[in-house]
């Protein structure tokens, strides 16, 4: 099959990859001429585990082109894919002016028959939007041309997004006539040989079945936070009650560890863009603005804590950070919860030696210079040396290598041997019998 992605970011180049592949020809086409240059060259934008080997041989094997022009791919193609960014406006919406440029260009441009397959996450109705504004623009042109319009919300994981795409759980296609539906079950039926799992839908069930499925687990996560935040009043170690209720197969273990909040390009967005939605349909969605306060409170919590135990005084002290990512596999800092703490970090005055074993370069371009000039933010190369002489250590993103530390190093390079967990990912009996103090998530602190 002949296809074109456009949009080559964390959706877009992974779709186009997997998808090359398995035999097809594919266009990724994005406006971002550095992007598709440094593609040519094989320099991937983006950290995603597996993608650079599969980017590179298929397009050694031509399978895989990459172009800034949709007329060029165009001539070439029967399916389309729409995988660029959908962010939030100022109102929380969906923004949807990329995707709508890219059916305009499309409508621009096609030549013959076509499908149109949404895969960046819209707002319920979008596909009209699609429709119409390609429709305006072969009317302009005086031109026929057939064309559908198809919902297929994307539900790979940044970190994991290759063996997501290559072995999904579920495919959701929303489409509204049989050769629609023909197309796109050819299409993703060698990712699903073994185990077929299509969900055909209408369309505007598949575009909600995508905001659903962020919210519901968004809602997880912050209702582990609230619980964790009754734990730690209460004298109660959340981890006992995670694995207490987790083993309850209607709730399972997925999504439900208490931490400093979510993150990421989607989640937030996500509830932010449901809660809009909703408030346009004339509809209180009480549930999730208590999911995204809670959330964004969350975000604040490693802060508080190092402000308490410094008795709110934290001008001139160096605070160790561990992980900048949003979350481990990748170096997407989007909405990290890492950003919050920094920020405020510095705002008190403090000074931040961090360390995240991909995102550095992200960080590098998420922070004013001035920060780095100064001498206030500083990452450096090494987990160690982020905590030489620093006055706490905080972990924020649980990589696997922060894992099991070596605690005696740790304390050697500590001046306050202080540890706050972000991720509860340390015993803290054990943390105790070394000497260290330590603050998890949900439950009680360890005194130095
Ligand atoms: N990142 C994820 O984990 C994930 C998962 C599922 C769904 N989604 C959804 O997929 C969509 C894309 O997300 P992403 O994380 O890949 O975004 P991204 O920001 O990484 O990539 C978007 C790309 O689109 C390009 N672009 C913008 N306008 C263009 C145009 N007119 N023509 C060509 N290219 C254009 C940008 O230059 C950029 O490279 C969003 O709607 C997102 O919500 C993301």
């Amino acid at each position: 099959m002949n296809i074109t992605v456009v949009g080559s970011g964390y959706v877009g180049l992974v779709t186009g990859a997997c998808i090359a592949e398995m035999g097809n020809q594919v266009y990724c086409v994005d406006v971002d001429q550095t992007k598709i240059e440094n593609l040519k060259q094989g320099i991937l934008p983006i950290y995603e585990p597996g993608l650079e080997d599969i980017v590179r041989d298929n397009h050694a094997s031509e399978r895989l082109i990459f172009t800034t022009s949709l007329a060029e791919a165009v001539e070439q193609s029967e399916v389309f894919f729409i995988a660029v960014g959908t962010p939030p406006g100022e109102d929380g919406s969906a923004d949807l002016r990329y995707v709508l440029e890219v059916a305009r260009q499309i409508g621009d441009t096609l030549r013959a028959p076509a499908i149109i397959v949404n895969k960046s996450t819209v707002p319920v109705g979008t596909a009209d939007l699609v429709r119409e504004a390609i429709s305006e623009r072969l009317e302009a042109r005086g031109v026929e041309i057939e064309f559908s319009v198809v919902s297929n919300p994307e539900f790979l994981k940044e970190g994991a997004a290759v063996n997501d795409f290559m072995h999904p759980d579920r495919i959701v296609i929303g489409a509204d006539n049989e050769h629609a539906r023909q197309v796109m079950s050819a299409l993703y039926a060698p990712f699903i040989r073994n185990r077929p799992r299509t969900l055909f839908m209408g369309i505007r069930d598949a575009e909600m079945t995508k905001y659903a499925a962020n919210a519901m687990l968004a809602t997880k996560i912050s209702f582990m936070n609230e619980i964790a935040g009754l734990c730690e009043r209460l004298d109660v170690d959340v981890e006992n009650v995670r694995v207490g209720i987790g083993s309850d197969e209607r709730i399972g273990y997925h999504f439900i560890y208490a931490g400093c909040g979510y993150g990421g390009s989607c989640f937030p967005k996500d509830v932010k863009a449901l809660i809009r939605i909703a408030h346009q349909s004339d509809f209180e969605p009480k549930l999730l603005q208590a999911v995204e306060a809670r959330n964004e409170q969350q975000k604040h919590t490693l802060f508080n804590k190092l402000s308490s135990h410094f008795n709110g005084d934290l001008a001139g002290r160096t605070i160790a950070v561990w992980g900048l990512a949003f979350k481990p596999g990748t170096d997407d800092m989007r909405e990290a919860p890492s950003v919050v703490l920094i920020n405020s970090l510095i705002n008190a005055g403090a000074k931040v030696r961090a360390f995240d074993p991909i995102a550095r370069e992200t960080a590098r371009r998420e922070f004013p210079e001035a920060w780095f000039a100064d001498g206030r933010l500083e990452i450096v190369e090494g987990q160690y040396e982020a905590a030489i002489d620093a006055d706490a250590l905080c972990l924020v993103t649980e990589w696997k290598p922060f894992r099991r530390p070596d605690f005696r190093a740790l304390k050697r390079l500590l001046n306050t041997p202080l540890i706050v967990d972000g991720r509860n990912q340390y015993d803290r009996e054990q943390l105790q019998r070394e000497g260290f103090a330590y603050y998890g998530i949900g439950r009680q602190p360890v005194a130095a």
